[in-house]
């Protein structure tokens, strides 16, 4: 059985990536085209033409329009067909499916369950995007060779960081500190605070700390599998308000995670961060020190999944820390099962009436 949740927006590409070039791209098992109209607006549809099954991003745009590069059956931007060389009459069933999308924080987000249910509001609010006090680095992408629910695991599991990353962003002094976790109606959170501790390398670089610092990890995963990270550090014994924690040094490290099939994710993330906003080499060092620490993981969860898949199991031994991970896919497991019992099957696989 598939692990996907059909009923949620995902990052598709960045918007840059999504142009007048043919786009195939594979998302939750679905082979899907992208371009852009040229209006600008962009376009996903199904990457099979109905005819005799050609991939249509071998095809060329004609204006709006898609011709398949086969026998030349044209499709317009809802996936219709508007032509058929040589034929006058077209088929009801020659029309291929159309996936709804929306374009916001430079990113386009597709829908892949039911189009009625393809609400923008419901797409994550991101903290400061856009703030004139707030650094940017967006544009970023990495494949992972995992499925998808064990980089969830990794996003809400802070005990990782002191080994994992321990060339990069770990730091021995929270090994033993323990995670809390609470859970919403639509997101796990794990969290801790390490307090008294000295300011990591990063905070100690970019930070003007005195002396000891309190350091705060908060890993959000917002359902269906977009995570992200608030953490920071501010002087120790400040007390821990939101207004006090934006300003010592403060983060938020999202991680967009779109199910490629259900050995493959792609990885998209964005970070954002309340110091030195507008200087590009900071820019240049957060990129590189997350691309850094994200390749820490891509390799280690290559091997988890590759024994996965030698055993055929995922844990023989459940840990506390395991907490937030085991939320998560329950809570999963509960959206399939609406999916599941609220969609019908025809709708779930249209495609083609063929
Ligand atoms: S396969 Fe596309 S028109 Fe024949
Ligand atoms: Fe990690």
């Amino acid at each position: 059985m598939s692990s996907f949740v059909k009923n949620g927006w995902y990052v598709a590409a960045w918007s840059h990536e999504i142009c007048r070039t043919l786009l195939a791209r594979t998302i939750l098992n679905e082979q899907i085209v992208f371009y852009r109209r040229e209006d600008g607006q962009p376009v996903a549809l199904m990457d099979r033409c109905p005819h005799k099954l050609a991939p249509l991003s071998l095809g060329e745009l004609k204006g709006d329009e898609l011709q398949c590069g086969y026998h030349g059956m044209t499709f317009n931007c809802k996936g219709q067909c508007s032509h058929i060389p040589g034929q006058a009459s077209i088929p009801p069933n020659a029309k291929v499916r159309a996936f709804p999308l929306f374009e916001k924080y430079n990113a386009v987000w597709i829908w892949m369950g039911e189009p009625a249910l393809a609400d923008p509001e419901k797409i994550i609010d991101i903290p400061h995007y856009g703030d004139k006090g707030w650094g940017l680095v967006d544009n970023q992408y990495l494949y992972f060779k995992s499925n998808y629910l064990n980089i969830t695991d990794n996003l809400v599991d802070p005990a990782h960081t002191t080994y994992v990353h321990k060339n990069t962003i770990g730091g021995t002094d929270g090994a033993e500190v323990g995670v809390k976790v609470e859970q919403g109606d639509d997101h796990v959170l794990a969290y801790r605070w390490i307090k008294n501790a000295a300011p990591v390398p990063l905070f100690e670089k970019m930070g003007n700390f005195k002396g000891l610092t309190d350091r705060w990890q908060y890993y959000y995963l917002h359902m269906p599998s977009v995570s992200y990270v608030d953490f920071g550090g501010i002087d120790a014994g400040v007390e821990p308000t939101e207004e006090n924690k934006d300003r010592g040094l403060r983060s938020f490290s999202f991680n967009f995670l779109t199910p490629e099939t259900e050995r493959t994710t792609h990885y998209f993330w964005l970070h954002l961060r309340n110091y030195h906003p507008h200087d590009t080499r900071v820019d240049e060092e957060v990129a590189e020190l997350m691309t850094l620490t994200f390749n820490e993981d891509l390799e280690l969860l290559t091997h988890v999944q590759a024994q996965q898949e030698i055993t055929g199991v995922r844990e023989y031994v459940r840990l506390g820390i395991d907490n937030a991970p085991v939320r998560i896919r329950k809570m999963i497991e509960r959206l399939q099962a609406a999916e599941r019992s609220d969609v019908p099957a025809q709708i779930a696989v249209q495609t083609v009436d063929a």
